[in-house]
């Protein structure tokens, strides 16, 4: 449908950030001078719409008015198109309706949850399978996605660990590109793809406690080093719009703060997309003490650089743009040009995504779409490669169906058989009922010749409230204190009687993601009991985690054979897991986070500086007495079912000049008996500077699969960018003459090493 008689938008125009289309602002041009204030200020209002609780007769008559640019929450293509012809038929300029939701893991096929895609150190992996997410979000009329979320996380007390990347900025960088190329492309406006949103800017997971939206405090050389460079590699990658943190950095909250919104994102870094805040957090400015009140509010966020402000419908503190901004401009405390700028900028999204002339979608194609057998593929494909192998004493793993000693097996625990477990948080439109668990996945296995049973054993405790329960459906009761005896009795029972127990532990999907802070890394309820219980009865086990945080298994990494870190897999989850643990997949997973021993440690994270003689030395205090300062598992590691060496690691140039490049090569072998994936990963370590730098720096990594006996060589380029940092001395990147420690290895404790000398030119 076209509504304007003006060129429509090449459809190969790149839609990057950074490009400007001249016809594009032409465009723009001619609508901002037709549109009345009121006009203007509807564009830049977005609004939640639930479905389950909401009439179309609630928005509708705003739509109509021009006070609505953007909904979201709505899945249903029916409602979107409903509104969507509101809007473009009945409305006085007839500007479409930009759609979001947040796509994180999957829509209606559940993908791993963002921090197993990060364990699969596959950058390709995360682009597909986002490929896969935008086109089914898109075949219901979604247009942009809520994702990908970039924030670093080295508090795994806080429950959105489990949405990005982990404690990483390089990790961090180079997933947060793939996500961001996997939902748009070259252009999302191209058939299946979204817009994406990089989120939250910034500093979010640095919430004091790792409770969720509380203060962060970090000074600039931590932003600069640590916390922004995925926002950055996000932008570079051509991301189109950024969400607003909640919190407040450095007491200034990030919705309205013009030091992240102007001078970062867009003086140094050249954003040309727009910037949408968090769900009421524009209002909720107030709240922070820092707006007098709503006007105030949108004031700030405003001139601070928001252009969309996300509004929660009855939240008192929601709505500050629609009901102030106009006023604001009488009164001319905010001039006609910066709302012009942020209407801009809309206007310039909905222009390239193609809305004016593709408005509407096609609902017949919805199911064909997603029902692709191939979306299942890649979910199962993308389970197996995110899933860490933590311990396996004896070679217990891989299980074999064939074998006469493990002909029956006891499949045990609260989260063996949940499918809403299995999927992970964000999980709203996906069919929970197709969603596969662990013991789905080992009965279709292994088949009729070995006998799987099943038993709970404990219930999940939960004085826990998720604020998602209302889209989630409520758990089941509780237990009652006759049905936990009875229960856990036939758990142990069921284990005595079996050749082996997989055990599944860890937490529910609520009990990470947003306001799932928790002050422990506990496995909650009498899941340690039952571990200890069923660990005593001297059978095999093989304990198995669903979970979107590390957590604290210190007892079950010495006393239990083998554990296999699932995370929440998603869709074919319990599949995944069966093709592990009877090797149909080897794992090739690695962490990417630091797993501390208990919550004491925290924050606990491998790039830290070091203050003292290291921990090997004697007279060594930096320390806790009661427990040592090293985590459980260093960031990088994973066990496979195969075993490799690295050897032969040298530098092409062992001195360079500022700004020349050199080559690393390591070579690697498979010395077991299996195919199987191995990511080398090259750290650095600067030994002297203007600043003290990390005791090791993830500077590039690569994940390999290698035959039995197989050998190849690994090339790693260190140059400018891989050897410069942010000091807060010189208030600038710099790079200088130094000598580097460079390892390769399997993990953040590698020790095969070489030097390399940069000096002035
Ligand atoms: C979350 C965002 C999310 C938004 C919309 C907020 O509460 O912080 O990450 O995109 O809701 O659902």
């Amino acid at each position: 449908m076209v509504l304007f008689d003006l060129p429509v938008v090449a459809r190969n125009t790149r839609l990057a950030s950074n490009t400007k289309s001249p016809s594009i602002d032409r465009r723009v041009d001619e609508l901002l001078s037709r549109m009345t204030l009121d006009e203007k200020v509807g564009q830049l209002n977005q609004l939640f719409y639930f479905t389950q609780f909401m009439k179309p007769e609630m928005v509708e008559p705003d739509i109509r008015a021009g006070k609505v640019g953007s909904l979201l929450f709505i899945t249903d293509p029916a409602i979107i198109n409903r509104f969507q012809k509101v809007a473009v038929e009945n409305s006085r300029l007839k500007i479409p309706l930009l759609f979001g939701f947040d796509v994180i893991h999957g829509f209606h096929t559940i993908f791993p949850v963002p921090l197993a895609m990060a364990s699969s150190w596959d950058p390709a992996l995360v682009e597909q399978a986002q490929g896969v997410a935008a086109s089914e979000a898109r075949a219901v009329g979604i247009r942009w996605t809520f994702a990908p979320m970039v924030d670093i996380a080295r508090d795994p007390r806080w429950g959105r660990i489990v949405e990005g990347a982990g404690e990483d900025p390089f990790l961090g960088s180079r997933m947060a590109a793939a996500h961001v190329r996997g939902f748009q492309d070259q252009d999302p406006s191209s058939p299946g793809r979204l817009l994406a949103c990089m989120k939250h800017f910034a500093g979010y997971g640095s919430a004091h406690g790792g409770r969720d939206y509380d203060s962060a405090y970090i000074a600039d050389a931590e932003l600069y080093n640590v916390y922004f460079p995925p926002f950055k590699a996000a932008v570079d990658a051509g991301v189109g719009s950024a969400m607003s943190a909640y919190m407040d950095l450095n007491d200034v909250p990030a919705t309205g703060n013009a030091f992240l919104l102007r001078d970062v994102l867009r003086k140094e870094w050249g954003f040309k997309g727009f910037v949408v805040s968090d769900a009421d957090a524009v209002g909720n400015l107030v709240t922070h003490g820092f707006a007098e009140d709503k006007s105030d509010a949108a004031y700030r966020a405003l001139t601070a650089g928001v252009d969309l402000e996300m509004s929660f419908p009855g939240n008192p503190v929601s709505n500050a743009y629609a009901t102030s901004l106009t006023k604001l401009v009488q009164e001319g405390r905010v001039t006609k040009d910066q709302v012009d700028e942020a209407v801009r900028r809309i206007l310039e999204a909905k222009f390239k995504l193609g809305l004016f002339e593709n408005p509407y979608v096609d609902e017949t194609r919805v199911a064909t779409i997603h029902n692709d057998p191939e979306h299942r593929r890649l979910a199962r494909v993308a389970a197996q490669r995110s899933m860490v192998l933590l311990r396996n004493e004896g070679n217990l793993l891989p299980l074999d169906k064939r074998d006469s000693k493990v002909s029956s097996v006891a499949v045990i625990g609260p989260l063996a058989d949940s499918k809403r477990d299995i999927r992970g948080s964000w999980s709203f439109v996906d069919d929970v009922k197709s969603a596969v668990t662990v013991l789905e996945g080992i009965r279709a296995k292994v088949g009729p010749s070995v006998k799987v049973e099943y038993a709970a054993g404990v219930d999940i405790a939960r004085a826990f409230q998720s604020p998602f329960a209302i889209l989630q459906g409520a758990r089941p009761a509780a237990w009652s204190e006759a049905q936990k005896q009875a229960e856990f009795e036939k758990a142990v029972s069921l284990a005595r009687s079996s050749d082996v127990v997989i055990l599944v532990l860890g937490q529910h999907e609520e009990m990470s993601g947003e306001a799932a802070s928790q002050s422990t890394l506990d496995l909650p309820g009498r899941q340690v009991e039952l571990l200890k219980t069923i660990a005593g009865l001297g059978k095999p086990v093989v304990l198995v985690l669903i979970n979107g945080r590390p957590l604290e298994i210190s007892w079950a990494a010495a006393n239990v054979s083998a554990i296999l870190e699932a995370w929440h897999p998603g869709s074919e989850g319990g599949n995944a897991v069966a093709d592990i643990l009877y090797g149909d997949a080897t794992p090739g997973g690695k962490l990417p986070v630091t797993w501390p021993r208990s919550a004491g440690q925290i924050p606990i994270y491998y790039a830290h500086n070091i203050t003292q003689e290291p921990e090997t030395k004697k007279n060594f205090t930096s320390r806790y007495w009661d427990i040592p300062t090293s985590p459980l598992y260093p960031f990088g590691y994973g066990l496979s079912y195969t075993t490799f060496s690295f050897s032969n690691l040298r530098v092409s140039k062992p001195e360079v000049k500022l700004g020349e490049s050199t080559e690393v090569l390591v070579d690697v072998e498979n010395t077991g008996r299996r195919a199987g994936d191995e990511v080398a990963q090259l750290y650095i370590h600067q030994r002297f500077g203007i600043a003290s730098r990390p005791v090791r720096e993830l500077k590039g990594f690569e994940r390999i699969t290698l035959g039995p006996g197989e050998k190849k060589t690994v090339r790693f380029t260190l140059g400018k960018s891989e050897l410069t940092y942010w000091s807060a001395a010189a208030k600038a990147w710099v790079q200088e003459p130094a000598v580097f420690d460079v390892w390769v290895g399997a993990d953040a404790t590698a020790t095969l090493v070489t030097t390399l000398r940069v000096v002035a030119r």
